[in-house]
């Protein structure tokens, strides 16, 4: 399985402590089934980390999980806050941030925690017509996307994914997230799974997700989203 939002580095943002951790992180993971991880370290106005550091860390955790022997891919990525467009189309034009994969197939959008970016669909009409699915990071977490369902259906409209966090499913965000997070999935609208784990604590934990997916949607909805996961994997992995 892939997660493919995953704040594993360390020293970036507020994702694992130290390089320890990533391993730890990582030892929960592969338990779980996760064979790759898309390392999605936040890009915001506060946290602007260069891809060279990135690059860089990564190579750290990859030897170190060699050292223990545990068999994950890490590949590196970003979750874009859409502070404002010209934020998103400056660093884009100045190669500050990462999509998902290299081919730039696949881009991880976050909202503002304080309110809706009325700008998000001009964003990522733009991201689509130069062949980018934009993918909006945990909508069942933002206030404004549950009171108003509309601004998340005229994105999926547009082509945008969504992708709900395993905690959200789990009650960990509050019930309001989890109800409008099992609503979403019933009723079709949500197009992958991811953990957003930061620590061992907020810890990776995609099975569970796709069983509570399977009880809620069956498994013909499961095979889809796997699909999903996996185009998107071949793709972070230059396929
Ligand atoms: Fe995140």
């Amino acid at each position: 399985m892939l997660d493919m939002h995953c704040h594993i580095l360390s020293g970036i943002d507020d994702g694992a402590r130290d390089l320890k951790e990533s391993v730890k992180m990582a030892k929960i993971a592969y338990k779980d089934g996760i064979k790759h991880i898309i390392a999605t370290p936040h890009f915001c106005r506060s946290v602007m980390c260069e891809p060279d550091v990135q690059y860089q860390k990564i190579e750290e955790l990859r030897h170190a999980l060699r050292r223990e022997g545990i068999e994950i891919t890490i590949t590196p990525g970003n979750e874009v806050r859409l502070e404002s467009s010209e934020f998103v189309y400056v660093h884009e034009a100045a190669g500050d941030y990462l999509y998902l994969d290299p081919n730039k197939r696949f881009i991880l959008l976050e909202q503002r925690w304080s309110h809706y970016n009325e700008q998000s669909e001009e964003i990522c009409r733009w991201f689509l017509s130069r062949g980018t699915t934009p993918i909006m990071a945990h909508p069942e977490r933002h206030d404004f996307f549950r009171e108003q369902p509309e601004l998340l259906v005229r994105l999926i409209d547009l082509g945008v994914w969504t992708q709900v966090t395993v905690d959200s499913l789990l009650g960990k965000n509050g019930a309001e997230a989890e109800q409008f997070a099992k609503m979403l999935i019933r009723r079709g609208q949500v197009h992958v799974l991811a953990t957003d784990a930061h620590s061992v604590k907020r810890k990776p934990n995609l099975s569970h997700g796709i069983r509570i997916m399977q009880q809620l949607a069956g498994e013909e909805q499961v095979q889809a989203l796997l699909t999903r996961m996996e185009i998107i994997r071949q793709s972070a992995l230059g396929e």
